[in-house]
């Protein structure tokens, strides 16, 4: 990778009070020291991405003996998307990840589209030995040939399993072990053990609705029942299902939530993920929830799923950080895509309402380091905003915070009329897709119970994660400043009693 070896060295940190009579309210502006040598473009330093080539989807999140294995969708010889294999890497606390072989390749059948692991304890599949239970694998045969011919039926399902605790995989000889009778979209299989019917449940998205089905050996399944063609939003095909089980809050209650991904007609435009919450009995899932609802309002989170097998019922999501809107044509030249945060998922009853909160993993404090705006520090600090956090609580119902560059690149984040907004528009690089930025991000929040809005952004070079009252509202949303930001304005909101951490890098080095 070529070291762009840039360095720009320190303006000290001074802060600017200025009245702003229009407001009556106090703008501020806080510059800090500029110290940084930025040398690999535009690589994230504690998110997740490829070594090098072409990643979507996260697929076979599976927690087993110590580790947590992240696939993904991946395209190892373009930075664009091309027969799909399975990218793999490993980490034991979900921040810092060690890069392994690619472990499932493309075959007679087709590539290799998204879908996911467990753990087959009693090694019911056989595959495995009673001494040695295999992690298995279920994704989707993607056979371009009978696309291209006009075909129905070139998605289908195969299974590969690792007796190695993910090390090395073998293709299941009886491949495909779901078939496929003339669905055109049919894909994304989701497996899980459900312990209440002790037996394992897969899910499948057969373009405009779900499908569930039941195996004792997860090679033959039953289609049990369907979901969905009436309900959500149906703007693009659906993909990516997920099902789980979450508390009710603090209550005894338990509801069961269906994440779907959309790949057009996100809530701003493009790829989202909605969200059912109901109730499941082992076969058939039902919801009483009328209106569509997303786990995220920002552009860029996108078929998201959870790991399997996490201790202590924790229910860990993982999301592509991209939107297949503009999603090929990002500015990285040698790898492309991030994927979000781990965050881990709770269930809340908010205003008689079930709501699915997302919030970054407890462990990702470990990675900070405090400090103070606005003073010199010693040593690189990095005073910049590219890999930072902000806690601030603002009990203004109308506030902006703008992060900016000496290039004069603007990120502005508001808050009027109860709707949050993102305006990337002049954030640093954007031409590359004129949907990138042709639209400011909305997201309506409405006041909150106490008066103030909790506030926590996390910047890693290339995007921003915004979450709002512990998760209840959150955006993703990328951005690509051409020099990292080094520079906060902001309006009613007052740094007193905020916290901004500098996170540690976890990244391998790529030089
Ligand atoms: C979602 C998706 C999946 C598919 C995969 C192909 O982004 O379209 O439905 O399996 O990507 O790479």
């Amino acid at each position: 990778m070529k070291n762009l070896g840039i360095k720009f060295l320190g303006i000290l940190g001074l802060v600017l009070l200025v009245g702003c009579k229009e407001n009556q309210s106090k703008q501020t502006e806080t510059e800090v020291e500029v110290l940084f040598s930025d040398s690999t473009e535009v690589r994230p330093n504690f998110h997740f991405t490829p070594p090098s080539g072409w990643m979507n989807d996260p697929n076979g999140l599976v927690y087993n003996d110590g580790t947590y294995h992240l696939f993904y969708q991946h395209y190892p010889d373009s930075i664009v998307w091309g027969p799909m294999h399975w990218g793999h890497a490993t980490s034991e606390d979900l921040l810092n990840w060690e890069n392994k072989p690619i472990a499932i390749y493309p075959d007679s059948l087709g590539y290799i589209f998204s879908g996911s692991a467990v753990f087959d304890k009693n090694n019911t599949s056989g595959l495995g030995a009673k001494e040695t239970p295999p992690l298995v694998a279920m994704f989707t045969y993607h056979d371009p040939i009978g696309e291209k011919e006009g075909a129905n039926n070139y998605q289908t399902q195969g299974i590969a399993y690792s007796t190695d605790n993910g090390k090395s995989w073998k293709k299941y000889k009886g491949n495909p072990v779901v078939g496929n009778d003339n669905m055109k979209d049919f894909r994304d299989p989701k497996v899980f053990w459900n312990e209440e019917t002790k037996n394992w449940i897969l899910l499948l998205v057969a373009g405009d609705h779900l499908k569930i089905y039941n195996s004792n050996n997860l090679i033959d399944w039953k289609l049990l029942s369907e979901f969905g063609r009436e309900k959500g939003s149906h703007v693009g095909v659906w993909e990516c299902p997920d099902l789980f089980k979450l508390k009710v809050g603090e209550t005894d209650e338990e509801k069961w939530v269906l994440l779907i991904s959309v790949n057009a007609g996100g809530p701003n435009r493009g790829s989202a993920t909605q969200y059912f919450v109901g109730d499941f009995d082992g076969e058939k899932f039902t919801s009483a929830q009328k209106d569509t609802r997303w786990l995220g309002w920002g552009a860029d989170n996108y078929a998201g799923v959870t790991y399997n097998n996490v201790p202590d019922n924790k229910r860990i999501f993982i999301g592509w950080m991209n939107n297949w809107m503009y999603g090929q044509e990002t500015p990285t030249s040698t790898w492309r895509s991030a994927m979000t945060l781990p965050r881990e998922l709770s269930l809340s009853k908010i205003n008689d309402e079930y709501t699915l909160m997302n919030y970054p993993v407890e462990g990702l404090n470990s990675l900070r380091e405090e400090i103070t705006i606005g003073k010199k520090e010693d040593g690189i600090t990095a005073k910049t905003f590219n890999q930072t956090e902000i806690a601030i609580n603002v009990s203004k119902k109308d506030f902006e915070l703008n992060f900016s560059n000496t290039l004069k690149d603007t990120l502005k984040l508001a808050l009027h009329k109860g709707v949050f907004t993102v305006d990337r528009s002049k954030s640093g690089l954007t031409g590359f897709n004129e949907s990138f930025a042709d639209k400011i991000h909305q997201m309506p929040v409405p006041d909150l119970p106490d008066g103030t809005y909790e506030i926590r952004l996390i910047i890693d070079v290339s995007s921003v994660e915004i979450f709002i009252n512990g998760g209840q509202y959150v955006m993703t949303e990328q951005i690509f400043p051409r020099t990292p930001y080094t520079k906060i304005s902001t309006r009613n909101i007052s740094f007193k009693n905020s916290k901004i951490f500098k996170l540690k890098s976890t990244k391998p080095n790529y030089e």
